[in-house]
């Protein structure tokens, strides 16, 4: 069985296009950025969810944990018909919560909102298995401008697991809480995933793992560059790095030029040129602690209800209305 992904919101044209401004934007910068959806082709989401399962990466087994003691008491709080879910990925542990909507009858409505077009259509055809009385939509768009048009109804659940909020900056968590404040009517709910502020013996191996996947997983965006803008970036000229960045809590992920490198992406006309050390910002990955997001989430309007954390407090997840 397969079932089609939507990508009236963002197609793979419109996508190259928009990695393609990236591109222009991050590469000639100084430092040099670019933001972390690029990641995510279908090599990058298989590799983060090998991610999930390495001894470092503590979120995702962490927030499973949190989902497990707590998914009844989200279904109770907020009994919605219509759960949309961002940045779904494989929405494994979201099982654990569409169980719950299942369980107390009200579950009528999945819709699923990814940049990935892969891990969205794999991640349908099981829940569409698993939830037979509920539609189920993959929406191929991207949660930080695509958020109004999302087909609710009812009353609706917007879910956002893996602390993948940490990934933006102040800026873009301020828009991206007011866009989702606009979707929200009466009734209907944030439960948000935020990893919070632990000591960098912790954090820094989750994000440089002895394997090497999370390096494999950062070096990937390179090999997108190159597929969809014909560029010949040389990977094997870039490390990995994991810094704990303790003013602003969070991790960067960053690849550093071994030497000096020119690279040209033909389709595009552009050149880029990396000092021997210079850096790439491929990914913030803030960390939170419950008075900072509570302060984020009210700036918007949205209201913290309920939160719930690991005996170790590690992570948190949240309920606002
Ligand atoms: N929610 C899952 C996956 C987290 S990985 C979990 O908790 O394990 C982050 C996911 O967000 C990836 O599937 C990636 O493709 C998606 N993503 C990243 N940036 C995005 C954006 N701007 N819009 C929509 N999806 C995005
Ligand atoms: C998706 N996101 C929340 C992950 C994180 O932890 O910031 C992505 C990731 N980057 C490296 N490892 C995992």
């Amino acid at each position: 069985m397969s079932i089609s992904v939507d990508d009236s919101f963002l197609d793979s044209a419109g996508a190259t296009d928009e990695l393609a401004e990236d591109a222009r934007t991050g590469l000639t910068s100084i430092p040099k950025s670019l933001p972390p959806r690029w990641f995510y082709d279908a090599r990058g989401s298989q590799l983060f969810e090998q991610i999930t399962e390495l001894p470092e990466y503590y979120p995702t087994r962490t927030e499973a944990q949190i989902l497990q003691a707590h998914a009844d008491d989200i279904a109770s709080a907020a009994p919605v018909e219509t759960v949309i879910e961002l940045g779904s990925g494989s929405s494994i542990k979201t099982r654990l919560l569409l169980d719950a909507w299942q369980r107390g009858g009200t579950l009528r409505r999945i819709i699923t909102v990814d940049v990935s077009a892969s891990a969205l259509s794999e991640a349908a055809v099981s829940l569409a298995a698993r939830y037979p009385a509920a539609d189920v939509l993959p929406i191929r768009a991207d949660f930080t401008r695509h958020l109004d048009g999302l087909a609710k109804t009812g009353r609706t659940a917007i879910v956002f697991l893996g602390s993948t909020i940490g990934n933006l900056d102040p800026a873009e968590r301020a828009s991206f809480f007011s866009g989702v404040r606009s979707a929200l009517e009466p009734g209907d709910v944030l439960l948000l995933g935020t990893d919070l502020v632990k000591p960098a013996e912790i954090l820094v191996p989750a994000y440089d793992d002895a394997a090497g996947v999370t390096a494999a997983f950062n070096l990937n965006v390179l090999r997108v560059l190159n597929r969809e803008l014909g560029g010949d970036l040389p990977i094997e000229a870039f490390d990995h790095r994991a810094v704990w960045n303790r003013l602003d809590e969070r991790i960067e992920m960053r690849l550093r030029a071994a030497r000096e490198v020119w690279a040209r992406f033909s389709r595009i006309g552009l050149d880029v040129h990396f000092d021997a050390g210079e850096e790439l910002l491929t990914e913030i990955s803030s960390k939170f602690r419950r008075e900072g997001i509570t302060a984020e989430l009210a700036l918007a309007g949205l209201n913290l209800t309920h939160w719930w954390v690991d005996p170790a407090e590690f992570f948190a997840l949240s309920l606002s209305q």
